[in-house]
């Protein structure tokens, strides 16, 4: 069987193949950390963030929609600690030139403890077979109990050196652990230094005083610059969201795993604004709303789980992650994050204006707390594309390839195809998908056997084909057949849009969220 890695790889291989995702300026190979969407990976895209929006907007009274520009004012980056605090701690190894994100270098070695245990666990398990307590053997077995010990202090250590800000420490940690660079497997490491993530460019020219300004790192801030603006429009009460889907960029060092970190990507936000002392309340609501939308898709709920902050961001009380079992371990998809007053205070302070909430309820006037949930879009799709991928063995030692996509969100929803390029057969296609093409994106493929044709889509996760024979010419039947199951069903065509709107409805995932 093939490990997680090779098979990652092949995902990697196949986006690129089936034009879901392709390196940025390919022709001239590539930039790292930027990719560009293909064809079927942007239909993939749009229907991620509509899911998003739609739970959001439709089924949230109180929540609406903006769309900010990504150039902002140079202070408001001043004013959201991003100038001063948007760093990320890096460390060099002089060998191979190569750059690092310190903690990287050292949650990786941690996690590497967490291997360990669970290979130990699985060798057990295979040993007592039922018998098997794993709880009580993580307890008592005197070589997990040893590497869970030592997790556990560099853990506590890691830590404190990152709430202190001690970078000292933490190259220490890299020294101590024995932390080799994977280029040159050498520990010849230089300090750790702080590098700020944003990247910034120039309005205006030279020779008028061209004004520094910056790529948005976050789109979180065109939602708090504007809260007063759609508060007083909308007339929107406390508590209220803004949501907001766009573009960021962050000059990441730590360029890695195709597009789970990138230097251009796009999030999905909502800032919440609630009263001072709610704020918890609302913390646990977002954070439960959220973790059953990702579940809502079926893509395994033991996939999921919660990890709170070690350490919070500068503007935070209590923040999470929601994480998905990639291919390379849990990793963090969704933060949420209970973010005080401190941004709308701190604009207040630095544009010199009065953005307090008036709250009629209480005839009084405040600085309204924020819950922030912020998703990147492209982690989602990176995720959503782990869990949908399969080699599938089938019988008769042949396989396939297939993208067992949620229906909702496949980039084609029906491939309708004559099983012959005459006879008729391709005009009576042609007759099904002008009809069907109002309601669901379809392709047409006449071109090689069946059998080929039903591969192409498996591989790109279409949920039905529909096949059009010559007995369709007469009882005004067609096939359709399911791309998981590959069941095939004989239907009469006039059924056909009935039965793909209840397949393909929306409004089933968003039920399951209320
Ligand atoms: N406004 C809060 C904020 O930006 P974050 O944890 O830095 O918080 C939120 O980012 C989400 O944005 C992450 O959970 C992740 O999904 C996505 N994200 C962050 N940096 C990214 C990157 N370099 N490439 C792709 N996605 C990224």
């Amino acid at each position: 069987m093939a490990s997680q890695e090779e098979t990652f790889k092949k995902m990697v291989a196949h986006c690129k193949e089936y034009g879901f995702v392709f390196p940025s300026s390919d022709i001239y190979d590539g930039l790292a950390a930027v990719y560009d969407y293909g064809q079927n990976g942007v239909e993939l895209k749009n229907n991620i963030k509509k899911y998003w929006w739609d739970s959001m907007t439709l089924l949230h009274e109180n929540v609406v929609g903006i769309d900010a520009s990504i150039f902002m004012h140079p202070t408001v980056w001043k004013a959201s600690g991003h100038v001063d605090a948007f760093n990320d701690p890096l460390i060099d190894n002089r060998d191979s030139k190569k750059r690092y994100r310190a903690d990287v270098l050292i949650e990786d070695h941690l996690a590497k403890f967490d291997e360990k245990i669970n290979k130990e666990c699985d060798k057990a398990a295979k040993r007592f077979g039922d018998k098997f307590d794993r709880e009580m053997f993580v307890q008592t077995n005197p070589r997990v109990v040893e590497y869970a010990k030592k997790r556990d202090e560099i853990h506590a250590r890691f830590v404190k050196a990152l709430e202190a800000n001690d970078l000292a420490e933490l190259k220490q940690i890299i020294i101590d652990c024995e932390i080799v660079c994977p280029i040159s497997g050498t520990r010849n490491w230089t300090d750790v230094r702080q590098f700020n993530l944003m990247f910034s460019t120039e309005v205006g020219s030279t020779a008028d005083g061209a004004t520094k300004i910056y790529l948005r790192p976050e789109t979180a801030q065109g939602i708090f610059v504007n809260y007063m603006n759609v508060q007083k429009t909308g007339r929107m009460k406390i508590p209220f969201g803004i949501c907001q889907i766009g573009k960021a960029f962050r000059n990441e060092i730590v360029a890695r795993q195709f597009i789970f970190r990138m230097r251009e990507f796009e999030q999905m936000e909502m800032q919440f604004f609630v009263r001072p002392g709610e704020e918890m309340k609302w913390f646990e609501y977002w954070k439960e709303f959220r973790l059953r939308w990702h579940k809502a898709l079926g893509l395994g709920d033991e996939k999921y789980r919660f990890h709170d902050h070690d350490k919070l961001a500068h503007y935070a009380n209590a923040a999470t992650d929601i994480e998905f079992e990639m291919p390379f371990g849990f990793k963090e998809v969704e933060g949420i994050h209970s973010r005080t007053d401190f941004d709308l205070s701190s604009h207040e302070k630095y544009c010199g204006k009065n953005i307090k909430y008036f709250d009629p309820e209480l005839n009084q006037s405040y600085t309204p707390y924020v819950i922030e949930t912020s998703i990147g879009v492209d982690r989602m799709f990176l995720s959503i594309l782990c869990a949908a991928y399969e080699e599938q063995p089938l019988e008769g030692g042949d396989s396939r390839v297939v993208l067992h996509l949620p229906a909702v969100l496949a980039p084609v929803k029906v491939c309708v195809m004559p099983l012959v390029k005459k006879d008729g057969l391709p005009e009576k296609a042609r007759e099904i998908m002008d009809d069907l093409k109002f309601d669901f994106r379809c392709s047409y493929d006449e071109k090689d056997s069946i059998g080929k044709r039903y591969r192409r889509q498996d591989a790109i996760g279409t949920p039905f084909c529909v096949t059009v024979d010559h007995d369709s010419l007469n009882d005004n039947c067609v096939t359709i057949r399911h791309r998981d199951s590959m069941q095939q069903q004989r239907i009469p065509i006039a059924d056909l849009r009935g039965i793909l709107a209840n397949e393909l409805d929306a409004r089933q995932l968003l039920r399951k969220l209320l």
